[in-house]
């Protein structure tokens, strides 16, 4: 049974998926790496600093990790712009009534995001209360696919990983969530995400009758 729902941030709650890719393009381009929507999936779910790496890495680019902090501060300052222009209305429809019916339900809810902005983002869409708890990364040490994010999130509203489900569109997310013990909703397609429990092209729509069924 589940008693827990653990939602990532970016491209599960709202499409911040897009702004961070938008601005790791613009770094990948002044550095001429060629860096494609296919690429990206890599960095989704993984801290600022492991994007940092693995964009070099696509690149085949050497530098420094003073060079790398500078150059990861730019692109943070670029999505953060991205960010503060953004409206409550920006939030993926019927999530917000999803989040509603699960904790009408008595389902205690987590947001459990590796990003530094996420509590940001979740005031601006006006859903800070939405969470019974909340876990970003700056509570973190291990980013995904490290379960560390899900455990602390679990413990934070106090449910066995065992008896939480996981909402991720990232690769390294559903992994992580596979690592905590905890049953995942890929958000996104099979390609990317298979090894979730099951797969669904928007977080809306989740039928809250399936709980019973994980
Ligand atoms: C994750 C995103 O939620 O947060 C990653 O999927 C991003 O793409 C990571 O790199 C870290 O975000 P931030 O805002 O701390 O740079
Ligand atoms: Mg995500």
């Amino acid at each position: 049974m589940i008693d827990g729902c653990i939602f990532d941030l970016d491209g599960v709650i709202v499409d911040t998926a897009h702004y961070h890719f938008i601005a790791w393009k613009r770094l990948a381009d002044e550095l001429g790496i060629t860096f494609t929507e296919q690429d990206n999936e890599r960095l989704k779910g993984v801290s600022r600093m492991d994007s940092m790496s693995i964009l070099l890495e696509i690149g085949g680019l050497h530098m420094d990790l003073t060079h790398q902090t500078e150059l990861a501060d730019k692109k943070n300052v670029w999505f953060v712009d991205f960010v503060e222009k953004m409206q409550p209305e920006e939030i993926f429809p019927g999530v917000k009534q999803l989040l509603k019916k699960l904790r009408s339900k008595g389902v205690k809810i987590a947001l459990a995001s590796s990003s530094k902005n996420a509590r940001r983002v979740l005031q601006l869409l006006d859903i800070e209360g939405e969470f019974d708890a909340i876990v970003d990364g700056n509570m973190i040490i291990n980013t995904k696919p490290d379960p560390e994010i899900f455990l602390l999130a679990a413990s934070r509203i106090h449910i066995d990983p065992k008896q939480c489900l996981v909402f991720e569109d990232a690769e390294a997310g559903v992994e992580a969530a596979l690592a905590a013990g905890m049953k995942c909703i890929g958000i996104g397609s099979m390609q990317q995400l298979g090894k979730a429990h099951k797969i669904l092209s928007k977080t809306a729509d989740f039928d809250i009758n399936d709980l019973s069924t994980f």
